[in-house]
């Protein structure tokens, strides 16, 4: 007898069993096979973030239980403007930071960084984030940019200022993560480039020059005055991992700040989901499974959890092919049900060429996505959103 309980209804004796349901369907659910022994355990499992689990009653010291799992998720804070009307405003908001981006990580090479404008383009960020976040987030995704470096500190920027907000941060203090986010690999402008830009996998002596980056930077920024604690710890902490295996400090668990731990999910995010000389950008939608699979190993499986629930199962941009063989883009996510955002379709069930059309997966009959189509030919997500040009 096995059923489907939310976390906060289950009870020490009960059996919890993994019932092999892909993350994607179910992204909050805890599975395991092991008897809970304490509420303790429970209040932990809770604490990483997860939602609910399913309960073997026949192997469980605990009478059956009548409760079910209600389709539900909490709402994030709602757009108040369209990803259409977002986007130009957007466009701006992000050319003027990779600006500001590709000045600053010159700058520290002559040692005059001036951290004022960084005031500017955080709010900024914050602004655009506050009416949509879909369109910074899908610019910083898909837009083509000559340096990466550059395009990485504004997206992560973009990502650790809608995390912070996401998880109820005051305005201050999201303030603080945009600005963390901004200057967290600054001190890779102080590595030499032939090793920074390298089109190919480091030797081991690039790459432990490489690993110098949070150190020279968390340097650099200490000379600054009135720079924020957050912000140096995220330049110094962002590559520690959460098992201990990173750097420079090999720091583990909670002795990894908090601003450490968010930049490091955003940055490993950034880095497996854009597309660089040598590699192309993997799927949000596959790059989330990767960091799902991550958590409680290299990362804070509760931030991974939240991490998740922010940008949706299938962020904007994913190109996906419904169960009736449509296929098209997100174009808009859905707090209510991740699993049924709306998408603009542009190939028909034959693979014909159609003229977009938006459905919103969560009303009528709509069929739901089979699939996620990582590089699908004839399919160009920027094109589709109208990123470009
Ligand atoms: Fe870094």
């Amino acid at each position: 007898m096995i059923r489907n309980l939310r976390l906060t209804d289950l009870k020490p004796g009960m059996f919890i069993i993994d019932p092999g349901i892909e993350w994607t369907t179910r992204p909050y659910l805890y599975a395991a096979n092991r008897r809970i022994r304490s509420e303790t355990e429970i209040r932990e499992i809770i604490d990483q973030g997860y939602q609910e689990v399913y309960v073997d009653f026949a192997r469980s010291d605990t009478p059956p239980f009548s409760g079910h799992f209600p389709d539900q998720r909490d709402a994030g804070p709602q757009p108040t403007a369209t990803m259409a009307e977002e986007l130009p405003a957007a466009k701006k908001i992000h050319d003027q930071s990779l600006s500001y981006a590709r000045k600053f990580m010159t700058d520290i090479r002559s040692g005059k960084l001036d951290p004022a404008p960084a005031a500017t383009v955080v709010e900024d960020i914050m602004d655009s984030l506050e009416r949509n976040p879909d369109a910074l987030l899908s610019l910083g995704r898909l837009q083509r940019v000559d340096s990466y470096t550059h395009m990485h500190c504004v997206n992560v920027s973009i990502l650790t200022t809608l995390f912070a907000r996401f998880l109820g941060a005051p305005q201050a203090e999201v303030f603080t993560a945009g600005l963390a986010g901004l200057f967290h690999d600054l001190g890779k402008a102080l590595i030499p480039l032939e090793i920074l830009n390298a089109p190919r996998k480091l030797s081991p002596e690039e790459f432990a020059v490489m690993r110098q980056h949070p150190l020279l930077g968390h340097e650099q920024l200490c000379q600054i005055s009135a720079i924020p604690e957050d912000v140096l710890k995220g330049a110094l902490e962002h590559h520690e991992k959460y098992n201990g295996s990173g750097y420079p400090h090999s720091l583990s668990g909670s002795g990894i700040s908090p601003i450490g731990a968010k930049i490091g999910i955003a940055d490993v995010y950034d880095a497996l989901s854009s597309e660089r000389v040598y590699k192309k950008g993997l799927s949000p939608h596959k790059t989330l499974g990767i960091l799902y699979q991550l958590g409680n190993k290299e990362f804070d499986a509760a931030f991974v959890a939240q991490f998740v629930r922010m940008l949706g199962i299938y962020p904007v941009g994913s190109v996906v092919e419904l169960e009736d063989g449509w296929k098209g883009v997100v174009c808009a996510g859905n707090n209510e049900s991740p699993a049924k955002p709306t998408v603009r379709l542009v190939l028909d069930a034959c693979g014909k060429p159609v003229p977009p059309q938006d459905r919103n997966l969560a009303a009528g009959e709509a069929a739901p996505i089979s699939k996620c189509l990582p590089d699908f030919p004839g399919i160009q997500p920027a094109r589709v959103l109208g990123l470009e040009g």
